[in-house]
């Protein structure tokens, strides 16, 4: 497509913008002149603020301060949020943890994941997925994705597993779903836990129940950046009332709940919320619903303009994925309808036009990580040279390596102004994409 044609183009879509209403008056169709090449930005307001907080949140950490009451063994701060986090989800137990990682940790530990067990996660997540499979010395077994919902691709998942596969953990990325029929089908044939990490997909629903519901249990995280957020935090929620009592016995230095002291019965830690965090949490509960609508009020909207922009493809769902969180808007970015111009111009580009944006994960399974772990010498005298190998050629994952040479994102705090911020981000692209040959010369 040509300057001309494609000012045509844009034009014409910035007409069909006002079938939107009042706020779609703030897209201009002058895509002349990007910010980095000295013209003026598209937007130069700041994004909606992180975290929302008024008095509600105010008042809840006064009233778990003034209780002095700041442990939860002997508050009820955290029990609140527990019995208050179980109830959204549609669970049966919730046991809150310090972080979503010590959420993780506790559910490999209540299934006793040890040394020469393995456990299947994807590559394309949070560093999180893949340690707390490390911290109990089993071997990490990465399945690719699935490129076009940059999810674990479930139709993989069979070949990886062998008598010593011990869990499997798919994580529901960016707020959007595995392919949870899939993952259960193949976990149930080989009489595999499934410990979902939804630390990422707070609210999102598979076939109209919550993620993390749906195996053995799931994981969540609090931590600042999150949907949900208390600074740190995390829970797990299942419906097993056994493995409920376990998870709290690991997060409690492996005592069964309601026993004193002396009675500890396996391996655990403190992995405790704090009542600061279980008060901070029920006040912020009281803003999940609304928050959740508006992002993906204008999430679709955004996508339903960016897939018509050539070399943007938004992230995809599952059709069982009937709720997606949009923790993250994820899209993958084609440079050859950009004039060649590279993912990390285009972001530099789009950045100076007032859109914050990032490229997402780096290739987790060629990292350091890995490698310090093939030189590990507890793991060199755990794990056979040939399983050791095994584990390497699992770390090829062609599509993951694929995505993040391509990946683009927006955070979820940027889907909670009003849709004409929709309108800036898809009319930023637009510039770049007409002024890319420029760009690329400059
Ligand atoms: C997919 C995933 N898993 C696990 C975690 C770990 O959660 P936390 O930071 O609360 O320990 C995160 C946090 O970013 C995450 O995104």
């Amino acid at each position: 497509m040509n300057r001309r044609e494609f000012l045509a183009t844009s034009a014409a879509a910035s007409v069909g913008f006002s079938l939107f209403g009042a706020e779609s008056s703030t897209v201009s169709t002058s895509l002349s002149h990007p910010a980095i090449l000295g013209g003026n930005p598209v937007r130069t307001t700041a994004w909606p603020a992180w975290p929302v907080f008024d008095e509600t949140e105010e008042s809840a950490m006064l009233k778990a301060l003034r209780g002095g009451k700041w442990f939860r063994g002997s508050g009820n701060q955290v029990v609140g949020f527990e019995k208050a986090y179980a109830k959204r989800a549609g669970a049966k137990h919730c046991v809150a943890t310090s972080s979503g990682t010590t959420a993780l940790l506790t559910t490999l530990g209540a299934l006793n994941i040890g040394p020469g067990d393995e456990v299947i996660l994807p590559p394309y997540t949070f560093v999180a997925t893949y340690n707390v499979i490390t911290m109990h010395y089993a071997l990490p077994i990465f399945v690719d994705i699935d490129i076009a919902t940059s999810q674990l691709d479930a139709e993989k998942i069979e070949a990886a597993i062998t008598p010593n596969t011990k869990a499997i953990i798919p994580v529901h990325l960016g707020g959007n779903c595995c392919d949870m029929d899939k993952i259960l089908e193949v976990a149930k044939k080989h009489n595999i836990p499934v410990i979902e990490d939804a630390c990422q997909s707070h609210l999102a629903e598979w076939r109209g129940k919550m993620v993390g519901t749906w195996g053995t249990a799931g994981c969540f995280s609090f931590q600042a950046s999150k949907n949900l957020n208390a600074g740190e935090g995390g829970a797990i929620v299942t419906n097993d009332d056994d493995f409920a009592n376990l998870c709290f016995g690991f997060q409690d230095q492996g005592r069964p709940k309601g026993t004193k002291f002396e009675h500890h019965y396996t391996r655990g830690a403190n992995l405790r919320m704090t009542e600061f965090q279980g008060a901070l949490l029920q006040a912020q509960m009281t803003r999940i619903e609304e928050q959740a609508k508006r992002r993906t009020e204008n999430a679709k909207y955004l996508e339903s303009m960016l897939k018509d922009i050539p070399g943007i493809q938004p992230q995809q769902s599952y059709a069982g994925c009937t709720r997606n969180a949009y923790h993250l808007f994820a899209f993958r970015y084609n440079a050859e309808h950009f004039a060649g111009l590279s993912r990390d111009k285009f972001m530099h580009a789009l950045n100076r036009e007032g859109i914050e944006c990032a490229a997402g994960y780096v290739h987790m399974p060629k990292g350091t990580h890995i490698q310090n772990l093939l030189a590990n010498r507890h793991y060199q005298r755990l794990y056979s040279k040939d399983v050791l190998e095994r584990f390497a050629a699992h770390c090829e994952c062609p599509q993951n390596k694929a995505l993040c040479e391509v990946n683009v994102r927006f955070t979820q705090n940027q889907l909670l102004g009003p849709r004409s911020d929709m309108n800036q981000i898809a009319e930023a692209i637009r510039k770049i994409q007409v002024n890319a040959a420029e760009i690329m010369k400059a």
